[in-house]
């Protein structure tokens, strides 16, 4: 812990005074909070941090307009597609990952330390349960994914595998995250394979250069955005770990998609067989305005620009065909080697834009009293995962289909889309759709067959029949005819293992 002499010296070094205004009106325990926070500042960089942000805030909208000019559409030919490729290639790559996956070269890496404040709710957004039959959380449908693509590796290849599950939380996730795990007994994963780890918090700035106190006795930090995962990687040994464990590639995704395909031996396969170094996944835009970023050019650099910071007008630029320009959605699922962590962790990191939000952010005024300010008051300077695109020697991208593998958990319940409720509606139609592949016939409460409506895809209604799959009888809808075929099932239905074990049984 520093001295009180020292961390007045280190504020003033960084234009921060102002920091230890309520000193004399601490407890001793408040004071020793104070001085552990001041402690992780360096005062070179909190003051290029603060300069930075006025700066920033300053030139946004000019930086902003210039940003859209320098971008150019990639070339449809350039995106591998899931839907226009044939059966043979997708088994191919399917079958390249798994190998992979078998001789446990692939990790997935979750980045976890948001804040969920769209969600609005108090606790990590992989906990959020969304009304599924079986009540399952995000966290525990995706360790079940992840249980089943070993199982298929396994299988395959005769060998017991393990896909290391790396988890970046932040100062807010960390503490509730593995609670959560303990408690849940890491959902049958070894916990020794499951790795949590922490990035850095930055403060939130006022237009006047200083910091905002949130507390009397505290700065208001907020977490240094997902592109915070190239510093914690290094913070925290990461790469050391994976490489000790031989991982090569690794699947990088975010908290609350809920058809995420953790390590999808499809997209490995794919990024491998193309030998890229980098690669992200993209689904066709909904619509203009429809909040993902979209993988583009910028002065020649595959780049994905972020829906805060394209313009509405190129947002809505149509090609011939009327298809969106700028139409390749990021659903934020990137795969990278090792080996470009590596070079990015080491040499690159400190090249990464800064982004700007300006945001409403809580203070106490010179009284100490806590104020919730009605207009934006500070900025927050993010950096963002896919950043990192520009430094790649060979990107590729692959567009899956969108009622397959998105369907993200943002607003809350009320709001049009991206809720708990399309979330679930998602699944539930998906899982829907794989059991009327495999042969399941659904009946209704009166054992009535219920009538499969337009391709059961629709968020904005419930699926004819409630259909659940555990992710560990099947992890993308393989594997269900020999359970399901001409059999009868009452909606709702909900398959999980002890079910599936009975149906083979009696069969
Ligand atoms: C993100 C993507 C966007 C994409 C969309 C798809 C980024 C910067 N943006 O947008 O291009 O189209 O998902 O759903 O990736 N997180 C951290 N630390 C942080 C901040 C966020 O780990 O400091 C994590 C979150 O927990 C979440 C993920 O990053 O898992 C994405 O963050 P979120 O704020 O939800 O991103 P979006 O704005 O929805």
């Amino acid at each position: 812990m520093i001295s009180f002499e020292e961390a007045k010296a280190r504020l003033h070094a960084a234009g921060q005074s102002h920091v230890l205004q309520f000193w004399a009106e601490l407890s001793a325990e408040e004071r020793s909070e104070l001085l552990d926070e001041i402690s992780q500042l360096e005062p070179k960089e909190l003051l290029e941090h603060c300069r930075g942000a006025v700066a920033a805030a300053s030139r946004q909208q000019s930086a902003d307009a210039g940003l859209d000019a320098r971008m150019e559409p990639v070339a449809p030919e350039f995106i591998g597609s899931v839907r226009e490729s044939d059966k043979e290639t997708i088994q191919l790559w399917d079958d390249e990952g798994l190998l992979q996956i078998s001789q446990n070269r692939v990790a997935v890496l979750l980045l976890a330390g948001g804040q969920g404040t769209r969600l609005g709710v108090s606790y990590p957004k992989g906990m959020y349960n969304v009304g599924l039959p079986s009540g399952k959380t995000l966290y525990q449908i995706q360790a079940e994914r992840i249980q089943k693509v070993q199982e298929l590796a396994n299988l395959k290849h005769g060998c017991r595998c393990t896909v290391p599950w790396y988890i970046m939380t932040s100062e807010f996730t960390l503490a509730p995250t593995e609670k959560f795990f303990k408690d849940n007994g890491y959902f049958g994963l070894c916990p020794s394979n499951v790795v949590m780890f922490e990035q850095r918090m930055i403060p939130a700035v006022g237009f006047d250069g200083k910091v905002i106190l949130e507390k009397k006795n505290k700065i208001a930090m907020a977490p240094d955005g997902n592109g915070g995962l190239y510093r914690a990687l290094v913070d925290n040994k990461i790469l050391e770990d994976m490489e000790r464990r031989g991982v090569e590639y690794l699947h990088v995704y975010c908290v609350d998609n809920i058809l995420v395909k953790l390590a999808d031996p499809v997209f490995i396969g794919f990024c491998v067989n193309k030998g890229a170094d980098c690669g992200g996944k993209v689904v066709k835009k909904a619509y203009p305005a429809e909040p993902v970023g979209v993988v583009c050019r910028v002065d020649g650099l595959y780049q994905v620009v972020e829906y805060s910071e394209i313009q509405p007008e190129t947002a809505e630029l149509r090609d011939p065909k009327g298809e969106l320009l700028f139409g390749a959605g990021n659903i934020c699922n990137h795969f990278f080697t090792r080996g470009f962590l590596q070079e990015v962790a080491k040499n690159l990191e400190g090249q990464l834009t800064q982004h700007l939000a300006i945001k409403k952010v809580p203070f106490v005024d010179g009284e100490g009293n806590l104020i919730k300010p009605v207009k934006p008051n500070g900025i927050k300077m993010e950096k963002f995962v896919f950043d990192v695109f520009q430094f790649s020697k060979k990107f590729v991208a692959l567009e899956v289909p969108r009622e397959e593998e998105f369907s993200p958990l943002k607003n809350a319940d009320g709001a049009p889309l991206d809720t708990p409720t399309t979330a679930r509606r998602s699944l539930l139609a998906q899982h829907y759709r794989w059991v009327l592949a495999a042969g399941g016939n659904v009946l209704d409460e009166q054992d009535k067959p219920i009538a499969p409506k337009h391709r059961c895809m629709a968020q904005n209604e419930d699926p004819s029949a409630i259909c659940e799959i555990s992710p560990l009888v099947s992890y993308f809808g393989e594997g269900l005819e020999k359970l399901l075929k001409k059999k009868n099932l009452k909606s709702p239905f909900y398959l999980d293992v002890n079910e599936a074990n009975n149906i083979l049984q009696t069969t």
